[in-house]
């Protein structure tokens, strides 16, 4: 028997109708703020993931598919959504016209990270990229769509903020970090060692307890940021307190991308484990530009359909279409016009055996068929159909042709 790679699962029964009904209700929400589908090539060139997400990220220094095409390209499945939507908003001159673009998108990512609960190599993501926005009511805009996405879902999170600041006040505050993080080096692990030539901002959500208890006293970037940064986070939170989304300010929470500025958001849940991270995202206004675009401000989102399957409330399923069965070999071809004229507007299980009526009741149960409708030796006979409405309980027999 062939199993999937590790780290790699198939959705099948439950798991797929989970999967369906996330995707169906977030597409639902994400509509009705403006947004359009959009699909992009699961394989990019290596260098889009290296320049957008960065070379000193997790993502692209440790987890990626990476392999040379038989054509000797560089390529990459990619680790998340963000960077091909960007390639394609540019690469089909979407920075040149004036309106603002909005899309939304889900399917697979894949990260070559050590498998464990919730964390998967292949993993699925609904996410959202909103360009041409540069206002932080858009910010509040994607969290509180997020916020009704898990709504509708029946899920509960703990969503934390925090600013990664700018241009102007990123740079001065990591050369403070630095200077504070090169006092204690000695005191802090392997990896944060290697962070603060790489990537210093990274060392501040290093897991290891040692490490955090030593930052407790680190420069925050929340009280360094320039007067535009600062007076934009103080707007975000002024507004989720006025909309009553209720949220935890996270000095720490830097992401593990390195295309982020300003507003960074991740919604965390308490009830899956270590890897709580049920969304991320934030904004990214350098990165359309970053990659040969015209400036553009941008923010996005992305959930990890995964890590919702189980806090998912599925809806109580109705009983739903018919099951048609024939109780004499002679009616079973009759069934199949009825089942084609009945498929143009509802679901239809059709039973090829013919079979005893105990028997095809069972099979209208099994597969919650709102009626069961049935031809036996009279019916076919008369040219007339038995039906029983399984919610009411009401039967009738009926001329095939009023059907
Ligand atoms: P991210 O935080 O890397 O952001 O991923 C978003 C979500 O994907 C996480 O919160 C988590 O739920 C899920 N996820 C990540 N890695 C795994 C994994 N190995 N197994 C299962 N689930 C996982 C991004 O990917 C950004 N592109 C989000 C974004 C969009 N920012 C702006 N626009």
């Amino acid at each position: 028997m062939i199993n999937p790679l590790r780290g790699m699962k198939d959705l099948t029964f439950d798991e797929s109708n989970r999967f369906v009904h996330i995707v169906t209700t977030a597409t639902n929400v994400a509509k009705k703020y403006g947004y359009n589908y959009i699909e992009t090539p699961i394989l990019e060139e290596t260098s889009l993931f290296k320049r957008s997400v960065g070379e000193s990220s997790d993502i692209v220094g440790k987890e990626m598919y990476q392999f040379d095409d038989k054509g000797g390209n560089d390529v990459c499945m990619r680790p998340e959504g963000t960077a091909g939507i960007v390639r394609a908003f540019v690469s089909a001159k979407l920075d040149r016209q004036p309106m603002k673009q909005k899309f939304y998108y889900y399917g697979p990512m894949f990260r070559y990270e050590r498998p464990q609960k919730g964390r998967l190599r292949e993993f699925h993501q609904f996410g959202c990229e909103s360009f041409g926005e540069g206002s932080v009511y858009e910010d509040f805009t994607i969290i509180t769509m997020i916020s009704q996405i898990f709504e509708e879902l029946g899920i509960g999170f703990d969503l934390l903020i925090n600013s990664l600041g700018c241009v102007t006040c990123m740079p001065p505050y990591k050369q403070n970090l630095v200077n504070f993080l090169t006092e204690i080096k000695e005191d802090l692990c392997e990896d944060c060692n290697r962070r603060i030539d790489t990537n210093p901002i990274r060392v501040l959500d290093c897991k290891n307890a040692t490490c955090q208890s030593l930052l407790v006293n680190s420069p925050k970037l929340i009280d360094n940021l320039c007067d535009e940064c600062d007076s934009d986070f103080k707007q975000l939170t002024q507004l989720l307190d006025k909309a009553g989304i209720s949220y935890q300010v996270d000095t720490n929470l830097v992401r593990g991308l390195d295309y982020y500025n300003k507003t960074a958001f991740e919604f965390v849940s308490n009830e899956i484990g270590s890897q709580s991270a049920i969304a991320g995202g934030g904004r990214y206004d350098k990165l359309v530009e970053f990659l040969d675009g015209k400036p553009t401000p941008a923010v996005g989102f992305a959930i990890g359909i995964e890590r919702i399957m189980e806090l998912v409330q599925m809806p109580q399923m109705q009983k739903e279409g018919i099951y048609l069965g024939a109780m004499t070999p002679e009616a079973v071809e009759a069934l199949l016009p009825i089942a084609t004229a009945k498929r143009k507007e509802q679901k239809v299980t059709v039973e090829y055996a013919s079979k005893g009526f105990k028997s095809h009741m069972k099979g209208a149960d099994k597969v919650n068929a709102r009626y069961a409708v049935l031809i036996g030796e009279d019916e076919l006979k008369d040219g007339t159909l038995w039906i029983k409405d399984l919610e009411s309980k009401e039967e009738k027999t009926i001329p095939v042709e009023t059907f």
